[in-house]
């Protein structure tokens, strides 16, 4: 069946930032077929290509996207055996994180709970590497199954070769290689993960997948604006990661900062506190955009804003941290 080629597809609405223009050509697929059919497109007119999912964390240039954007929506949950306490999902990229994710707890298997509420669809979560009150998306995938637009070919990647770490893998780096579905191996053994600060009130109760989902589902709905109603991304920036040395001068100021250990001896500072109780930023508005009361990591775009309102903002946000802290942050955000 030949592909629906949509032009000049206003991107907002697919987004959860819900700001930016339009997409030259947009393209819904449905299986790995016609995913294969709108690289081929993108190829014969020489634009770009740009793999969309939930649009969670993707921050729309106004001119829009001058090239192909194509909306994933291959759907399908695979079980595998279970095999010494474990089991795999093979997930489609299409699939909704947070309904797997409902799924899988109803069915007691450990291992996604604490990623719960999370927008977006299954196929970008490797991506970033998604994470969150403890736990990594890379802590449970086993393969991911990408489509190669340069070689043409669908291939297995298994974990280590998907590089992940804080928020980055491979897939950032190589956006030839769309992710057409990913494989979780999950536990039927408890193995509850409820030491992150948040959730350990949750130590000395009996817990299972469905209770830490239900805590997480809670703790979200009082840090997170709800994105159906406002602009939002969730985390607009990263935590920044920084050298014992720096972490050393930065703490000798400000000793409360919460901080954690990173691979290779670095040291993660929590970007929220720094924004609220070190620059005082919480809630603070510029137009329509602000940074959220409920989190100060998290920005939000009221109805009206545009991308260049975040952008200004942002590098607002950013000289305001670094005249304070010397800290130079990041985006999470992708943009495009
Ligand atoms: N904090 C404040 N004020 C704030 C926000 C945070 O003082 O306004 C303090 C908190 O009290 C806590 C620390 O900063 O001591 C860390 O805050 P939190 O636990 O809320 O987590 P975070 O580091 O701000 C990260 C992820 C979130 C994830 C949470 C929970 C990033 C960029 N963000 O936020 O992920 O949900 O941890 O695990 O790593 C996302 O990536 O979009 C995202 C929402």
């Amino acid at each position: 069946m030949a592909i629906l080629i949509r032009e000049h597809v206003p991107l907002a609405p697919l987004v959860t930032l819900k700001t930016g223009g339009d997409a030259l050509f947009l393209i819904t697929v449905t299986t790995v077929d016609e995913l294969k059919e709108a690289a081929s497109f993108a190829e014969q007119k020489k634009l770009p290509l740009f793999v969309l999912g939930g649009g969670s964390n993707l921050l729309v240039s106004d001119s829009g996207f001058a090239g192909v954007v194509v909306k994933l929506s291959l759907k399908g949950l695979v079980y595998g055996e279970t095999k010494d306490g474990l089991v795999t999902l093979t997930a489609s990229a299409g699939e909704e994180l947070d309904s797997v994710i409902a799924e899988v707890t109803k069915k007691e298997y450990w291992g996604l709970e604490n990623l719960s509420h999370i927008p977006g669809s299954v196929g970008a979560t490797p991506v970033q590497n998604v994470g969150a009150y403890g736990v990594e998306v890379r802590d449970v995938i086993s393969e991911v199954t990408v489509f190669d637009t340069e070689t043409k070919k669908i291939i297995s990647m298994k974990n280590t070769e998907c590089h992940f770490s804080y928020r980055h893998s491979i897939f950032k780096e190589q956006p030839n290689l769309i992710i057409v579905a990913v494989t979780f191996v999950l536990s039927t053994i408890p193995n509850p993960k409820i030491s992150y600060g948040d959730l350990r009130a949750l130590e000395t109760v009996t817990v299972s997948p469905e209770i830490i989902r239900a805590a997480v589902i809670k703790i979200r709905a009082e840090k997170f604006p709800d994105w159906h109603t406002v602009g939002t991304a969730g985390s607009f920036f990263k935590n920044p990661i920084i050298t014992a040395t720096e972490a050393a001068t930065l703490l000798s100021k400000y000793p409360d900062i919460p901080t954690y250990n990173a691979p290779h001896g670095l040291v993660k500072i929590s970007l929220g506190y720094v924004l609220d109780k070190i620059c005082g930023l919480k809630g603070f508005a510029v137009g329509l955009v602000r940074l959220y009361e409920g989190q100060a990591l998290v920005l939000v775009a009221d109805h009206g804003a545009t991308t260049t309102d975040i952008k200004n903002f942002k590098k607002i946000i950013s000289d305001i941290v670094f005249q304070k802290t010397f800290l130079q942050i990041e985006q999470e955000v992708t943009e495009i």
